[in-house]
């Protein structure tokens, strides 16, 4: 941390863009698609099976020249080549952040800090086929001798949310046994989940990078005893296996190392579903179709790792996100997946986004001097659109959305009897909610649809309201992996133009400490002193209605 971090807002690139900004105030997106009809295509970048419409963000060549310049100025390109070879730019945890190199091919290598990190890769790989091999066969009973059922994955934050999210989103594909998540400290969570599941039956994933998350150790201790109680100790090597860095801690728990798939320092929680924390996944899906997922997260890597600024998709998508929060103030972005099976990813970005770029300060420990950080959020389409998408589309607040659509479903109920095919009915809603929150309606023409006049102004549609649209053919694990790094990069191009660390997260350790030190002053029954009078007057409270 000795090297200073530059300050985004003070590059000629940023203050070109600031000055900038009003131009295109004055500038409508019917205008700016009027002078050039071929906006469409030319804002349009092919990145895999991805296709990405960024016409209907609010800008115009020119504020992309500029965009592209802040990420020369702001040394994207070096940053990008420093983490892809494995360079410690998680500066403050002085780590490498190589979340690319879990999906590159077997025959890749590459040597960080010494060693050939991409054989470890593959060597773990392997084990979770055989592992899961065995289990999708039948081959691995429990301690009864009978066929394992389900799999429940205990983990939280990126050990939960990328295999949830992943798995729900390859409903399709999922071929082998049921899969659970269980996540939250609020025993509701593993007490639903295991309330019909029988012991003899269900496999423990316990997944977590430190092994010593309060929620994840929680939970997996209560589960252990859940399946003691029924089947006794010896039943825990059959039924319980660890994902984790941390092997002692996994020892020290009760699992066996044999039974413990590792992965490295050098993946950060929220970018590691593409490693062993990946487990429930493959235990779903099966290693084949695992590996194309994999193969999809690479084809972006290298789409990002090698393709011309102007055509960089997640190159395009970051920097336009700082365009939207630092410049244009628009401080959320909402994501809208036309696909039920992704409803989990805007939960899943939340993480990945917010974890990443929610700081306040430089690597440097420097005070930032511009908004960072957009706020995600979202909700499947067309769910959303009966819920906040009146906010969206009529509110104070502009909120750029992400538009996410499938061109094919394997699950379409096509044409028939006079009805149309549910796929088109879903994509034409997104078509016409991005339509319209970009062009919206004028007072005249709602006049001129015979209006009532005391309504005119409740129905006119402001418009100017910018969203990128992503399209891709279907939702294939490879898709669902290129989905995943075109998120990733982004995040990474918005922390570098920022100037941040994006791979740390310092602010979510404070919370850990003081919940641990409070559990016991919750239990008792002395008088509260926390240290604060909002604490003490709510654990006072809390303890009134705790005792009826
Ligand atoms: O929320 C903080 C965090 O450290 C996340 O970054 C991480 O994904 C999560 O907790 C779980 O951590 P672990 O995998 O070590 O249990």
């Amino acid at each position: 941390m000795d090297t200073e971090t530059q300050d985004v807002t003070t590059t000629e690139a940023w203050r070109a863009l600031d000055a900038h900004r009003d131009e295109i105030a004055a500038v409508s997106l019917r205008e700016l698609f009027a002078i050039e009809p071929q906006r469409a295509q030319a804002l349009t970048s092919h990145a895999g099976d991805l296709v990405v419409d960024f016409s209907k963000q609010r800008l115009t060549g020119r504020t992309l020249e500029l965009l592209l310049q802040l990420a020369e100025q702001t040394g994207v390109a070096a940053a990008r080549e420093a983490m892809l070879s494995g360079a410690h730019i998680n500066v403050t945890e002085d780590r490498a952040v190589l979340h690319t190199a879990l999906r590159l091919p077997r025959d890749a290598q590459l040597i960080v800090d010494g060693v050939d990190v991409v054989a470890d890769v593959h060597a773990v790989l392997d084990r979770m086929g055989e592992f899961t091999d065995r289990l999708r066969s039948g081959d691995w009973r429990g301690a009864t001798g009978q066929q394992i059922t389900t799999v429940v994955n205990i983990g939280i934050g990126g050990s939960d949310l990328g295999p949830a999210m992943v798995t729900r989103a390859l409903r399709r594909f999922h071929d082998g046994p049921a899969t659970r998540f269980v996540s939250n400290v609020d025993p509701a969570d593993l007490t639903a989940a295991l309330a019909d599941l029988d012991p003899a039956t269900t496999v423990f994933i316990v997944a977590s990078k430190t092994f010593s998350t309060l929620e994840t150790l929680s939970n997996a201790t209560a589960a252990r005893r859940w399946l003691v109680d029924a089947l006794g100790e010896d039943a825990v090597a059959k039924h319980f296996v660890a994902v984790s860095t941390h092997t002692e801690r996994v020892v020290e728990f009760g699992i066996d190392p044999a039974n413990m798939f590792e992965f490295w320092d050098w993946v950060g929680g929220r970018y590691s579903v593409g490693s062993a924390i990946g487990l429930a996944v493959m235990c779903a899906i099966g290693r084949e179709r695992f590996a194309e997922f994999l193969a999809g997260m690479h084809t972006i890597d290298t789409h990002f790792a090698t393709t011309a600024p102007a055509r960089n998709a997640p190159l395009l998508a970051g920097v336009i996100g700082v365009w939207n929060a630092s410049i244009l103030g628009y401080r959320s972005r909402a994501v809208v997946p036309y696909a039920q099976d992704l409803a989990r990813l805007p939960a899943y970005l939340q993480q990945l986004t917010m974890e990443s770029n929610g700081k306040s300060v430089r690597a440097d420990g420097t005070p930032v001097a511009c908004p960072t950080g957009e706020v995600f959020w979202g909700e499947p389409g067309t769910n959303g659109q009966h819920a906040f998408f009146q906010l969206l589309h009529q509110g104070t607040e502009i909120v750029p959305v992400d538009f996410l659509g499938l061109a094919r479903s394997g699950d379409d109920l096509p044409a028939r009897d006079g009805q149309t095919s549910m796929q088109v009915l879903l994509l034409a809603n997104m078509f016409a909610q991005a339509k319209v929150l970009a062009f919206g309606r004028d007072a005249d023409e709602v006049r001129a649809d015979g209006v009532d006049e005391a309504l005119v102004a409740h129905k006119v549609m402001p418009g100017d309201r910018p969203s990128t649209t992503i399209l891709a053919p279907e939702l294939t694990p490879s898709v669902v992996g290129q989905i995943i790094a075109f998120y990733e990069h982004q995040t990474f191009v918005q922390g570098v133009v920022w100037g941040i660390d994006s791979f740390d997260q310092w602010g979510v350790e404070l919370g850990k400490t003081q919940a641990t030190a409070l559990q016991s002053v919750l239990a008792g029954d002395e008088i509260p002193d926390t240290g604060d009078a909002s604490t003490d007057h709510l654990i006072e409270v809390y303890r009134t209605l705790r005792n009826g």
